[in-house]
């Protein structure tokens, strides 16, 4: 499997991968071994924070054929599930809204929600950005929610929760996704290093973590591409030409020149690091 897909390779295949977002875990497993499920939820928080994951998760677990009363992980090797693993799940429908946010689509998702599950307990649709629906197509998919059939579940997913109309907040069950800490990113992408034998040093992980602003996506990626790019182990100047960031040293004379009020020279020593090709921000 190629490098870069890092972040597929290695999404969650049970709720006790997830990293961070514990409170989350704690009650939607519990709604799912005691089999209380809502029909509408609405997950909210920054990319890469487990939002798709956990949808995914959670249309597998509720459709899982081999899960017992009481149990919420799904077995990952029935038919339902390896479906989804597979991503060729008909009960599992991903609607990506930055795409199809017109009326249209949501009313070609009310006519498909009259058809019974085709052959899972419940249709789950996740609705990927539902923040970018219309106005029409938030009242029309309001409508559904209002009264959707026995077997349909709705999980919106969404990094800009503000944008969502309070008449479809008052009808979801919001849970919102935390961005990671920089630990739990390290400590993650060390354990993919070992599995891809990689060979890559702490400081180098560490700015992987701090340019990834608490998101594991990118953070993986940028993981992958650099697997691609170098052989032998991975430094931190590695890390740094591939973001364009500034060593620390450079950082520190910076600084320097900020505390002892040296004006001028500062700004001369950041137009040097700006023409020098680097990225400010960064
Ligand atoms: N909480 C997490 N625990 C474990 N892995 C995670 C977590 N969050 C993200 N990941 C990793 O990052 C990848 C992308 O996560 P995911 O697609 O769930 O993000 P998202 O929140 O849906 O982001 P976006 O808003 O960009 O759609 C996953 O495949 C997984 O490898
Ligand atoms: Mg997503
Ligand atoms: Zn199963």
């Amino acid at each position: 499997m190629s490098q870069l897909v890092f972040y597929r390779k290695y999404r969650p295949k049970s709720f006790k991968e997830v990293i961070n977002q514990k409170i989350t875990v704690k009650i939607l497993t519990n709604a799912i071994s005691s089999n209380q499920i809502s029909h509408a939820y609405l997950f909210c928080g920054p990319r890469g924070t487990g939002k798709t994951t956990f949808a995914r998760l959670f249309a597998k677990a509720i459709n899982c054929e081999k899960r017992k009363e009481g149990e919420f992980e799904p077995c990952n090797k029935c038919e339902s599930c390896e479906e989804i693993n597979k991503g060729r799940a008909l009960d599992l429908l991903e609607i990506d809204a930055a795409s199809n946010r017109g009326i249209d689509d949501i009313r070609d998702l009310r006519e498909g929600i009259k058809f019974s599950p085709v052959r899972a307990k419940y249709k789950v649709y996740v609705i990927d950005e539902a923040h970018q629906l219309t106005k029409d197509a938030f009242n029309a998919l309001l409508k559904t929610l209002e009264e959707p059939p026995s077997y349909a579940i709705f999980i919106l997913a969404t990094t800009e929760p503000e944008k969502i109309p309070t008449t479809i907040l008052s009808r979801v069950q919001r849970y919102d996704f935390r961005r990671l800490s920089i630990n739990d990113i390290v400590s993650r992408l060390s354990n993919i290093s070992k599995l891809e034998n990689l060979k890559i040093n702490d400081e180098a992980l560490r700015l992987i973590a701090l340019s990834s602003e608490g998101g594991l996506r990118d953070a993986e990626s940028l993981l992958g591409q650099l697997a691609i790019i170098k052989e032998g182990e991975i430094t931190l100047s590695d890390v740094e030409s591939l973001l364009g960031s500034v060593n620390f040293k450079t950082i520190n004379q910076f600084i320097d020149l900020l505390i002892s009020k040296q004006k001028i020279e500062a700004l001369r020593f950041i137009t040097e690091v700006n023409e020098g090709g680097y990225d400010l921000k960064q």
